[in-house]
């Protein structure tokens, strides 16, 4: 059987559609890379904001009109949205054969299985449909339930070819599900609960990976600093060690740091996050480059700002979305934090990790943000040397709270307004970043080549995808080409700047791709650093 799969959404996302890639290679389907070719469709959808619902469902209109017309297809729903819509999607999408959410993708082979035996009748509902939200799951303990999916994860087989656009670049997760419950967001509910990963099963899969050739991990959690693993408590019977519900939020209401860090409440042995990024930086010496997204910017210990300072290979990047710069908008998301202790947190990283880069996420619009509100979020843009930000327009997202409780009344043009307005203080915010930059000789990790015809910013997103998407303003003035060679070979340095090389012919840029060198850097921009082989 032929699969055409498409992605939609977050680095989660990816990494799960890799492993569905991978798991359905190694059952005997074969990938195309048109939707024309193939007798299974699969979109792996987002739900994060409408707009990335929006794309899904024009596909499946497309698909669901090759269906009116005859065509024999195979159309599954999976990930966020899947779990989000539910059963609702099966009513009022006839031509979606299969459902399965993100936390049941193990079971996506045996779904797929019994549609093939279709003739003109569909199986049953319940041999389609695999969502954490209607499934016998719940009966069992969530430690046994997250067993078939960590056998996903561990099963994994990484091809280069559809990996990362950086080739020798992997993601590795080592949480899953999110217990914050900001008011917004629905990534709890299709997500789940926050599980984390037992620390060997995380080394022994980047161990894996850097035997297959990868240099750089990128660890994912949605809150990635809570990782937090207690040993010997999730066990199977012959005593190996299960993924384990984390602890909640009350495990960091103790300080974190000094004495209490790497032991549990109860004297068990913990490892903690700072633990596991020493592990890996130890363990696996054939990675160049360790990074991890998406830090909560509360309950980030100064041991783990430590291990980022004193380890080489621990890329200085920090995600740490800051959301807004009000703290009665921040309290109505729930986020948890106050600007203040957003600035101490940063203030506290800026100090313990030298080089380091910081890049965040905020919403403008949130129901009943304000003019004073919004100036607020300004403010913290204009002082803190963000590299970038991704900012988003509020999208009400049924199902969460903010939803139930706040109605959406800031207009959609002052949000668009708002949204224009931040992205232009954020693009002088990053010029002056990448300014300070300009002299120094730094690796580059190469990962793309481009035809310079093209723009950079087109450059720039189509290597780091959704990074560069809140940074760049509708109306981006035309980029300065003069000077440069016609192609570029376009990479990242360890703090996750973007850098443009000249080189004389495709070829040259290309044998570039996956490998780190020392570059000089000689201009800056807002959307990036240029510069010259050292
Ligand atoms: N776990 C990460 C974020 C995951 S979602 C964190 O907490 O930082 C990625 C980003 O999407 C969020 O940081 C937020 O800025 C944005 N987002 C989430 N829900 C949204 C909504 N309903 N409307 C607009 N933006 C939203
Ligand atoms: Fe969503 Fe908040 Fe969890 Fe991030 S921390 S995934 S924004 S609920
Ligand atoms: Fe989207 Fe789900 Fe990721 S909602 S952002 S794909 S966790």
């Amino acid at each position: 059987m032929r699969v055409y799969l498409e992605t939609f959404g977050c680095q989660m996302n990816e990494l799960d559609s890799e492993l569905v890639r991978s798991n359905l290679l190694s059952l005997g389907y074969s990938f195309v890379d048109r939707p024309d070719d193939a007798s299974v469709i699969l979109f792996n959808t987002c739900s994060v904001r409408e707009q990335a619902e929006q794309k899904a469902w024009s596909r499946i209109g497309i698909v669901g009109q090759r269906k009116k017309a005859g065509e024999k297809l195979i159309l599954g729903v999976l990930g966020c949205m899947a779990e989000r819509d539910g059963l609702d999607m099966l009513r009022r999408h006839p031509q979606v054969d299969i459902l399965c959410g993100p936390g049941e993708l193990d079971r996506l082979p045996h779904l797929l299985g019994n549609m093939r035996s279709i003739t003109d009748d569909r199986p049953a509902r319940a041999d389609r449909v695999a969502l954490a939200g209607n499934s016998n799951r719940r009966t069992a303990t969530l430690e046994a339930a997250q067993d078939g999916l960590e056998a996903l994860d561990l099963s994994r087989s990484f091809d280069p070819a559809h990996s990362l656009a950086g080739k020798a670049s992997a993601y590795v997760r080592i949480t899953r599900g999110c217990n914050k419950f900001c008011t917004y967001c629905v990534v709890p509910h299709t997500r789940g609960a926050e599980v984390h990963r037992p620390p060997d099963h995380i080394v022994d899969e980047c161990k894996r990976l850097a035997d297959q050739g990868v240099i750089e991990v990128t660890l994912l959690g949605q809150t990635v600093n809570h990782y937090r693993y207690t040993h010997g408590r999730a066990l199977t019977i012959e005593g190996l060690e299960l993924p384990q519900v984390g602890p909640g939020l009350s495990a960091f209401r103790t300080p974190l740091g000094g004495a209490s860090a790497g032991s549990g409440a109860a004297g068990d042995r913990t490892t903690t996050f700072a633990d596991l990024l020493f592990r890996i930086h130890e363990e696996v010496p054939a990675l160049q480059r360790i990074r991890f997204v998406t830090s909560y910017p509360r309950d980030f210990s100064d041991e783990a700002l430590k291990v980022m300072a004193q380890s080489p290979r621990i890329c200085p990047y920090l995600h740490a979305p800051a959301q807004s710069g009000s703290d009665r908008i921040l309290k109505l998301m729930n986020r948890g934090y106050t600007v203040t202790q957003y600035l101490e947190f940063v203030d506290r990283a800026f100090k313990i990790v030298p080089d380091l880069s910081l890049a965040g996420d905020f919403i403008v619009g949130f129901p009943t943000e304000t003019d004073a509100d919004f100036e607020a979020t300004c403010d913290l843009v204009r002082r803190v040397p963000f590299k970038n930000n991704f900012i988003f327009k509020y999208s009400p997202r049924p199902g969460t709270v903010a939803y139930d409780r706040i109605p959406d009344d800031v207009p959609d043009e002052v949000k668009r307004w708002r949204n224009n307005r931040l992205l232009a203080i954020q693009s002088e915010r990053s010029a002056e970043v990448h300014a300070s930059w300009v002299g120094r000789t730094l690796p580059v990790f190469f990962q793309d080549t481009r035809s310079i015809r093209r723009a950079p910013i087109a450059a720039g997103a189509a290597l780091v995808g959704a990074t560069i998407e809140g940074l760049a303003p509708a109306t981006q003035p035309a980029p300065e080409v003069n000077g440069i060679g016609s192609w570029q070979a376009i990479g990242r340095t360890a703090g996750d700047l973007i850098v443009a090389v000249p080189a004389a012919t495709v070829a040259d840029a290309d044998a570039l791709v996956g490998s780190i060198r020392l570059v000089r850097i000689t201009e800056s921009g807002d959307l990036l650093l240029k510069g010259q082989f050292a």
